[in-house]
């Protein structure tokens, strides 16, 4: 890694395919938006219930040209006004990944742009600095998506500590299971949101507190709502959304502000596709000690917003990558 001194004003060009979106976008100093275009492929994956890797890949190759492309127009940019590139390169889906990557490390290498690698998860949590508050640290941050939900205690910009996460399912993951268990429509957060809405909470299912720990578990509940399925003993699919979704929520809520209270954290930051939640964004803002940041919902699902935020910070503390950046489907943040 180089260390090399950049403008504190910059443009950077953030490109993000990780999993299903192929999402390119123009960010001015890692705070504000010029352009954010993401072409989902939702409607691709959704027959098969999840998303094919393979067919990702290739979905991302056949997008991510014209979106770079709308993504410096609708930014009434030039290329010469894109003084860096940001790029996903994990974790994610190694095919998918290869696609953004080295589509980056070719315009890097072609107009001589500075380059940086960016950490999906790290990406998520940048998200809040595209909105009008600037966070404070230190901060305790919730990432929950589809493959991850970690508590990360962050006292600075690249100061990470992990002090919880999901021992089984991902809270993205427990909805996307939940909903095919409903009969609901992929992708399940958002269906299990929709469907949940004036609906009563009212089927008992179990809450996984793993007292003592800042901890998860997810795979239980899902299990417990299989069986009531099987049973033939859920005739509200409704209330059954909005049951299994206050039990995920009231479980985030909790060990959330009960982390933040014992770290002493100034904010709690939401992030990750999940934080596009109704409930858990009503629950989390009223029961939290501290300021409660949560990017709107279109950035809180996947987009290159937040890839070029965190890349602007990525670069600003001397981290640039070479053309020999590698993608890394199972990166952490630590
Ligand atoms: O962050 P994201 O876009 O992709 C990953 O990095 O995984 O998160 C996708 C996950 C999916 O599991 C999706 O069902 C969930 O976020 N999600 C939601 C909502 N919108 C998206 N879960 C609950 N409620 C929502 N409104
Ligand atoms: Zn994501």
């Amino acid at each position: 890694m180089v260390c090399i001194c950049y403008n504190i004003l910059m443009i950077l060009l953030g490109i993000e395919s990780s999993c299903d979106e192929t999402a390119a976008a123009v960010v001015e100093n890692g705070r504000h938006i010029l352009s954010n275009i993401v072409s989902s492929q939702i409607d691709i994956h959704a027959r098969f219930g999840g998303v094919v890797p393979e067919v990702a890949s290739r979905q991302h190759i056949l997008s991510i040209i014209p979106v770079i492309d709308e993504a410096i127009k609708t930014a009434r940019a030039d290329w010469s006004d894109i003084e860096a590139i940001a790029a996903t390169h994990g974790p994610g889906l190694a095919g998918s990944l290869l696609v953004g990557a080295n589509t980056a490390k070719a315009i890097s290498y072609a107009r001589k742009l500075p380059l940086v690698g960016v950490n999906h998860l790290e990406a998520h949590i940048y998200a809040n600095w595209l909105s009008s508050r600037e966070p404070e640290f230190p901060l305790l941050c919730l990432i929950v998506s589809g493959g991850h939900t970690d508590l990360i205690l962050m006292k600075n910009h690249g100061d990470y500590t992990l002090i919880g996460k999901t021992r089984d399912d991902a809270a993205g993951e427990a909805f996307d299971k939940a909903a095919r268990i409903l009969g609901l429509s992929y992708p399940g957060g958002p269906a299990i949101d929709k469907a949940a809405k004036g609906a009563k909470a009212d089927i008992k299912l179990p809450r996984a507190w793993l007292k003592g720990t800042a901890d998860f578990s997810f795979s239980g509940l899902k299990t417990a709502l299989l069986r009531l399925s099987e049973a033939g003993l859920i005739n509200n699919i409704e209330s059954a959304a909005a049951s299994f979704q206050a039990s995920v929520v009231d479980v985030l809520v909790k060990k959330t502000t009960n982390a933040a209270v014992k770290y002493g954290v100034k904010q709690i930051l939401l992030s990750g596709g999940v934080a596009a939640n109704s409930l858990l964004r009503k629950q989390m803002a009223s029961a939290s000690p501290v300021p409660v940041l949560i990017p709107p919902p279109g950035l809180c699902t996947d987009n290159a917003a937040m890839v070029a935020a965190c890349g602007y910070f990525r670069l600003r503390l001397g981290n640039v990558n070479g053309i020999d950046l590698d993608v890394i489907p199972s990166l952490s943040l630590s």
